[in-house]
């Protein structure tokens, strides 16, 4: 089956065409990512409502140059899947809206994707990876410990109490003036940094709890470059090596600790560790979380960097995976601006 998959939950538009064969593995036939960054860049953060109009105006025609790409005609799609939530709410409904003309216009069923669930298959697509697996989801917006037990079935086991990864990243990247996005402005100055110049603090990893706590590390972030100002070439990215340090830390202790629930849990499953969002993209915590799945028999899969952030196929397939055990949504499913992966009735056998 060949799916459409369009993504416009934050700032990016993108539409992608996924074929899913019989045996379950996928193959990805176009991926058309256009990013706002430009647009959003003099305001030094995602501006909804100019998200939202970007969407509008550039979308039909990414999925017109998806559907060229791939060589295959709209008719031909078997399943129209767009992110309905959660996400900023006047760019979730420029795509969903459009997926429902589009299915309407065509007879196709809709698909109406949670964005998160595109992040925790994405794996499968890649690589083809079994239920279940533990999924560490870091993104702009979250940064969750997931059991993935099945296509909707999941299960949160520990979560961010305030900023998420990314958006950790984002602010310190602001706050040092490295513009957007922050991520990879912060990963490229760190590494001709010092990681061991700053001690910034871990919060809550003396807990035994699976969560993360950002929003204090920030903080001591900002305290740091404030009290040395005004900062050098070589302080900036003394700074962000720390800070990229102490976060591959925390990130790879949790997922240690989760490890260890998971063989506690589901005794006699071979042990897998999957990460997703855009974060993943991240080479220390990558190379941090390669040695916890080592030292420990996992298996470890981080999809490639331009699937680690959004993008249209992760929308795709995970409407094919839907599709495949009989999914489908109506014409009346709203828009979610929050809408957590273990909601009840994601499971796809709750219907
Ligand atoms: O998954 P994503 O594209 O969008 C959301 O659903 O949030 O994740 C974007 C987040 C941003 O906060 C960005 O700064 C972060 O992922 N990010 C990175 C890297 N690449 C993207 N953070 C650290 N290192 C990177 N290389
Ligand atoms: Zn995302």
């Amino acid at each position: 089956m060949k799916v459409l998959g369009i993504e416009t939950s934050c700032d990016e538009t993108a539409a992608a065409i996924v074929e899913r064969d019989a045996e379950g593995r996928g193959r990805i036939l176009a991926n058309i990512v256009r990013s706002q960054l430009e647009e959003h860049a003099p305001f030094g953060g995602v501006v909804p409502e100019l998200a939202a109009r970007a969407h509008v105006s550039h979308l039909d025609r990414l999925i017109r140059k998806a559907s060229d790409t791939a060589g295959v005609p709209l008719a031909r799609l078997d399943a129209i899947a767009a992110t309905a939530g959660p996400g900023l709410i006047g760019g979730v409904l420029v795509g969903l809206t459009t997926a429902k003309a589009l299915a309407a216009a065509l007879g196709k069923p809709l698909i109406a994707v949670n964005h998160l669930e595109g992040h925790a298959l994405t794996a499968r697509l890649t690589n083809g990876v079994e239920f279940p697996y533990l999924l560490l989801l870091v993104s702009g917006g979250h940064s969750q410990f997931v059991l993935v037990r099945g296509v909707g079935d999941y299960e949160r086991w520990g979560t961010t109490i305030d900023d998420a990864l990314g958006e950790a990243f984002d602010k310190v990247a602001k706050l040092l003036g490295l513009g957007v996005p922050g991520g990879p402005a912060v990963e490229r100055q760190a590494q001709s940094g010092d990681p061991r110049r700053f001690r910034f603090p871990k919060p809550l990893l003396r807990e035994a709890r699976l969560d993360f706590s950002f929003s204090g590390l920030k903080t001591a972030v900002r305290l740091a470059a404030e009290d040395i100002a005004p900062l050098s070439e070589t302080d900036v990215a003394d700074i962000c090596a720390s800070f990229e340090a102490t976060v591959t830390e925390i990130v790879a202790t949790r997922a240690r600790q989760a490890l260890v629930r998971f063989r506690a849990e589901l005794p006699g499953t071979a042990p897998l560790l999957v990460v997703a969002g855009g974060v993943a993209a991240n080479k220390r915590i990558g190379t941090a979380l390669r040695k916890v799945a080592d030292e420990s028999g996992t298996g470890l899969v981080i999809p490639p960097p331009g699937l680690c952030t959004d993008n249209g196929a992760m929308i795709a397939w995970a409407g094919a995976e839907r599709l495949a055990l009989g999914r489908q949504d109506g014409f009346d499913f709203a828009a979610r601006p929050r809408w957590p992966l273990d909601t009840p009735g994601m499971a796809v056998d709750a219907a």
